[in-house]
């Protein structure tokens, strides 16, 4: 009688109260497995992945997903992804505006001086700088860094440089991070070309691109 009451009772509440068992567990975040726009994610590497939980949401959509289902980029996206690129700096020189790049050069008076003659300060003078040899103001203290670069300030070298001077020649001291936008570096470099080196090439702008990629 009593086995009869534990394991029968039991049967009978399972009839009763018609237990179901979920395949999927109840604790599961709600937005886990919801589609991740993958191509989005890839166009913007590495900032998509910013947000708090981001990291877990792609980990569960990835392990959710039916991998066969992922759509592959659109041929159009595909397209689009090379039509975007920066013009070239030969481009952005062509147009650019000396007297806003002097402005951009106001970030630099802290440690650099632009006139003639003018004092080295944290770092040298920067008259005439575009097309004098790299490191070579005279009486300047250059790191060993920047002292062992070779070459001259193309526009090219000095667009590389101001864009991330710590990953364009490691080790030199120049204590600043960089200026991100191409159009703020060509209005600078405008504004240091015309500080004694009129005579220096620029580099010619790239051919535009035969068919369709029009405008920006
Ligand atoms: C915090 C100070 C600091 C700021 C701000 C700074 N620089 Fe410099 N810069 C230096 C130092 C120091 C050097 C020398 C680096 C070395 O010896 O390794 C240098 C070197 C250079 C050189 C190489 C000069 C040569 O003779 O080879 C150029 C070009 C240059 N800076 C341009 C700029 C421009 C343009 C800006 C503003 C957008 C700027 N710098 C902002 C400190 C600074």
């Amino acid at each position: 009688m009593a086995l009869f009451v534990a394991f029968g009772g039991g049967w009978m509440a399972d009839r009763l109260v018609g237990v179901s068992y979920p395949d999927a567990p109840a604790y599961k975040p709600a937005d886990l497995d919801q589609p991740v726009d993958l191509a989005a994610l890839q166009r913007s590497w590495p900032a998509g992945l910013t947000a708090p939980g981001d990291h877990n949401r792609l980990a569960g959509y990835l392990r959710a997903v039916d991998r066969g289902a992922i759509p592959p980029p659109a041929a159009g996206a595909a397209a689009a992804v090379p039509a975007a690129p920066p013009p070239d700096l030969g481009t952005l020189l062509a147009s650019a505006d000396p007297a806003r790049g002097k402005s951009v050069a106001g970030v630099c008076a802290s440690c650099h001086t632009f006139d003639q003659g003018g004092a080295d300060r944290t770092g040298p003078n920067l008259w005439g700088v575009v097309g004098r040899d790299v490191a070579s103001h005279s009486g300047f203290a250059y790191s060993p860094a920047i002292g062992t670069h070779p070459g001259n300030w193309t526009y090219e070298e000095l667009d590389r440089y101001l864009a991330s001077p710590a990953r364009a020649i490691p080790g030199n001291k120049m204590a600043f991070a960089g200026i991100r936008r191409p159009q703020d570096r060509a209005n600078l470099l405008a504004y240091l070309g015309s500080l004694g080196s009129a005579g220096v090439p620029k580099p010619a702008p790239k051919a535009e691109p035969a068919a369709g990629a029009g405008g920006d």
